[in-house]
């Protein structure tokens, strides 16, 4: 095995020299997957976050750190994606490094029969490290059998969406410089929605309060619930108002269209929460709005102009801490 260069990564910015020095442990995401947000430990999302906001600083100031020149990543887009795909991409460009895309199944051998098995094998033989999106659950967990290389798990059909939890923590973290002590409610869909199937999970480690706001049709799965320690103060509700005065994140899904089976379930759902000026109103001065992305009719445009909007900004983090991910797993930071 080659051990990382434990070299402290020197950026310039704006004259001064920020230097990556990692305080934890370096080695600890060093060619490791990513698969589940529970392959990552507090201490490596801490220092995760110490990265991203060194990336953000570099991206600011247009100093893009050229530490992976090196390195090349494979994107394997089974499932559409634009904000995952193109911020994986950009984080590995702005690194220096390059990247080999399979943005449209058809237009890869998958289209003629060859199995996710094979595709990575390939992948592996012209990658360095590969991000894999796929409408199965436990897609990514299955590619890691295939190759020695990191997998990144970029959505697994219902299942969970890792980095996706990353950046959503670093939008919070960022705006209250903590975790612990928040109330955050997640409105939605939460049966299919992957993003707040890991995020409970990052949550769980965290001393903050949790409102699951969803039709009874759309809760959370019982093997997700489950993984909410005893004691945690969990709400569950159908009712949005139940929850708004008292949220300081409230974290809006789309009702996930592509994974119903039957279309008249979900167009009976259409519509179910929409947060508009009025709810907007009754939020907290300080709260903030948060969404995945993309949206269709459940934030209205409205919203987008008010102070508690950080949807876009939440999607802007992507570059920065995906930068700060594939760095530390290739064991360049
Ligand atoms: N948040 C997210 O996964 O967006 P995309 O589907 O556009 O990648």
């Amino acid at each position: 095995m080659v051990l990382p260069d434990h070299a402290l990564i020197n950026t310039i910015i704006a004259g001064k020299k920020l230097i990556y020095k990692p305080v934890v442990n370096p080695i600890m995401l060093f060619q490791k997957s990513l698969v589940s947000i529970e392959d990552v430990s507090t201490e490596d999302i801490e220092e995760i976050f110490r990265i991203s906001d060194n990336m953000v600083k570099a991206l600011e100031a247009h100093k893009n750190p050229h530490i992976m020149d090196s390195y090349v990543m494979a994107t394997l887009f089974f499932e559409p994606s634009t904000r995952t795909r193109l911020s994986f991409e950009s984080a590995m460009l702005r690194l220096g490094g390059s990247v080999l895309s399979v943005s449209d199944v058809s237009s890869s051998s998958v289209a003629k029969g060859e199995t996710l098995a094979d595709t990575v094998r390939m992948a592996e033989a012209y990658s360095d490290i590969i991000v894999i999106r796929h409408p199965l659950e436990g897609a990514a967990r299955l590619a890691t059998q295939f190759t020695g290389k990191p997998i990144i798990n970029a959505g697994d059909g219902s299942g969970q969406h890792p980095t996706q939890t990353l950046l959503d923590l670093f939008t919070i973290w960022k705006e209250f410089h903590s975790i612990d002590g928040l109330t955050i409610s997640m409105v939605g869909d939460l049966k299919y929605g992957r993003t707040v199937h890991s995020l409970i999970m990052a949550l769980s480690r965290y001393d903050v309060t949790i409102n699951l706001v969803s039709p009874p049709s759309l809760r959370v799965p019982e093997h997700f619930l489950a993984k909410i320690p005893r004691g945690k103060k969990v709400k569950i509700t159908e009712n949005l108002d139940d929850v708004i005065e008292s949220s300081d994140v409230l974290y809006v899904t789309r009702i996930q269209k592509e994974r119903f089976a039957d279309k008249n379930e979900y167009l009976g759902l259409i519509g179910s929460y929409s947060v508009d000026e009025r709810v907007v109103e009754k939020m907290k001065k300080s709260a903030i709005i948060m969404h995945p992305l993309p949206r269709v009719d459940e934030i209205k445009p409205e919203v987008d102009f008010t102070s508690n909007a950080r949807y876009f900004k939440q999607a802007s983090y992507g570059v920065p801490v995906r930068m700060a991910l594939v760095s530390m797993i290739m064991g360049v930071a």
